[in-house]
């Protein structure tokens, strides 16, 4: 019989039909109440295992974590908690799961016990929450620039150049450490190499999404990229998803507006889209959040936090301006920031962002106009030549989400600009033809998919937000 999805049959509510469901014991109780999770929500069906229906050795074998199928009648539930469940007429055990060593049992287990064990937490109501909801925010992402006729650009992850030109690359190599050749000067000879020159993981595939700017008008990258940054942080991964949307005859104010509209769709599509595992979170760190001391208890629940987002305009001004505020400013009344602002230039912290954010607007704020010196080659200069048209969105509980800029378009500026930074211009000749030919005002972003998860799941750790999490001394299993 063909199965049934958990999530359509508790939808359907159709009883007295046959049904089949096929999942993961989640617990069995009183020898006969088996309450089943497949993964397409985060509820349970029950099915009711008569105890003159099947014998001992079969009941033995539903123990937390087997793989089972059933068979029954759905029918009206007597039991609080559920409408229905299925009377079981058939069951089929496909895999054991021996209660001695399986880890996973119906209590509530730590965060550091379940990242121990990562290669199991996908079978947690927390992580299967956790994990649709990722699924579904890429799938709002996808519907929202394609509605808008964006075209979905595939970067490169192997690649010779460094977008952000701060160093932070993974080498790739097929050399043997010991077999290398070595150039004249003894260092090892990258351009004899299968790639026939230096290469590496991507940082980002901004560079890229310009040339498809450039044509398509309207593109869109959305794949893995990686940083070589020994930040060991609830905020930084070695591998993380990104999305790089870039705009041709478009300027600050369409990037910001773009972003702000963005953020808000995905964060919508989820509320519509996600609703209990939305609510199953909500409640999760509610129940944390009063093991917390006030203080650090945070100052609204999940959901009316994402709707806050909705219904804001994000707060907008220049870093300048910020600079002006967070002089001024104490985060609480004994404390300084760590990092006191004293001098216009200086970058933010994260202490700042979310001063700015969380204690200043209490709003989400983008950010503009930073100084040159501490942004990338890449971001246009302002007529002031002291600053760029850059803009940073930072968000309660994250900080900066949302990274990007207007592109300096202008040949002999770009050149100048990465020639001050020791970027070859003739190793990026390829970038630099699209400011040779046919160059024009474009701008573009990048957000950070795992950061957008952790503000819709209200998860306060980014390992805990991507399937297979890679920072620094975990490169997993
Ligand atoms: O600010 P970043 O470095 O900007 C860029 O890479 C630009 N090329 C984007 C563009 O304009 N197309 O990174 C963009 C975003 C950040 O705002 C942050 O959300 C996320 O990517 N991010 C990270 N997320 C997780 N772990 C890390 N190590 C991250 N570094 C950046
Ligand atoms: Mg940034």
């Amino acid at each position: 019989m063909k199965r049934t999805k958990i999530k359509a049959l508790l939808a359907s509510q159709e009883t007295g039909q046959q049904v089949c469901v096929k999942g993961w014991v989640r617990s069995f109780r009183n020898n006969q109440f088996i309450a089943i999770n497949d993964g397409s929500t985060v509820k349970t069906i029950q099915a009711v295992a008569a105890l003159d229906k099947f014998d001992d050795a079969t009941r033995k074998r539903l123990t937390v974590g087997a793989a089972v199928g059933i068979v029954g009648e759905l029918v009206e539930s007597q039991g609080k908690g559920q409408s229905v469940e299925i009377v079981a007429n058939e069951i089929t055990i496909y895999g054991d799961a021996d209660p001695e060593k399986y880890p996973l049992q119906p209590k509530k287990h730590s965060m550091e016990f379940l990242r121990e064990i990562s290669h199991l937490r996908f079978r947690t109501n927390t992580f299967g929450a956790i994990f649709r909801i990722r699924h579904a925010a890429a799938f709002a992402i996808h519907q929202f620039f394609n509605d808008k006729g964006f075209v979905y650009l595939h970067s490169p992850i192997i690649t010779g150049s460094d977008a952000e030109g701060a160093g932070e690359m993974f080498r790739v190599t097929t050399f043997e450490p010991n077999e290398a050749p070595l150039t004249e000067d003894g260092k090892i000879d990258y351009k004899k190499d299968f790639f026939g020159k230096e290469t590496n993981l991507t940082v980002s595939g901004q560079l890229e999404a310009e040339l498809g700017a450039l044509a398509f008008s309207d593109v869109y990258t959305f794949g893995p990229t990686f940083r070589a940054e020994n930040s060991n942080t609830s905020r930084h991964l070695a591998e993380f998803w990104m999305i790089e949307p870039e705009i041709a005859f478009a300027g600050l104010q369409e990037n910001m507006d773009l972003a702000e509209e963005m953020l808000k769709y995905i964060v919508k599509y989820a509320l519509e889209h996600c609703a209990d595992d939305i609510e199953f979170l909500e409640k999760r760190l509610l129940d944390e959040e009063k093991s917390k001391p006030m203080a650090e208890r945070s100052p609204m629940p999940l959901k009316e936090k994402l709707e806050f987002c909705l219904d804001n305009d994000f707060v907008r001004l220049t870093y300048t301006e910020a600079i002006e505020i967070l002089r001024n400013s104490k985060p609480n009344k004994k404390k300084k920031f760590k990092f006191p602002i004293d001098e216009w230039g200086a970058d933010l912290q994260s202490e700042h962002e979310r001063y700015l954010v969380e204690k200043h607007f209490k709003k989400p704020v983008i950010l503009t106009d930073y100084p040159a010196s501490i942004k990338a080659f890449y971001m246009r200069l302002n007529e002031d030549e002291k600053t760029v048209a850059a803009m940073d969105i930072l968000f309660p509980g994250i900080g900066e989400i949302v990274g990007g800029s207007v592109r300096e378009e202008r040949y002999e500026v770009l050149k100048g600009k990465m020639e001050a930074q020791d970027i070859s211009p003739e190793e990026m000749s390829w970038y630099l033809d699209t400011r040779r030919f046919g160059t024009c005002p474009h701008a573009g972003y990048g957000l950070g998919f795992a950061r957008m998860i952790l503000f819709l799941t209200g998860m306060g750790n980014i390992r805990d937000v991507i399937p297979f999490p890679r920072t620094p001394g975990n490169a997993g299993f």
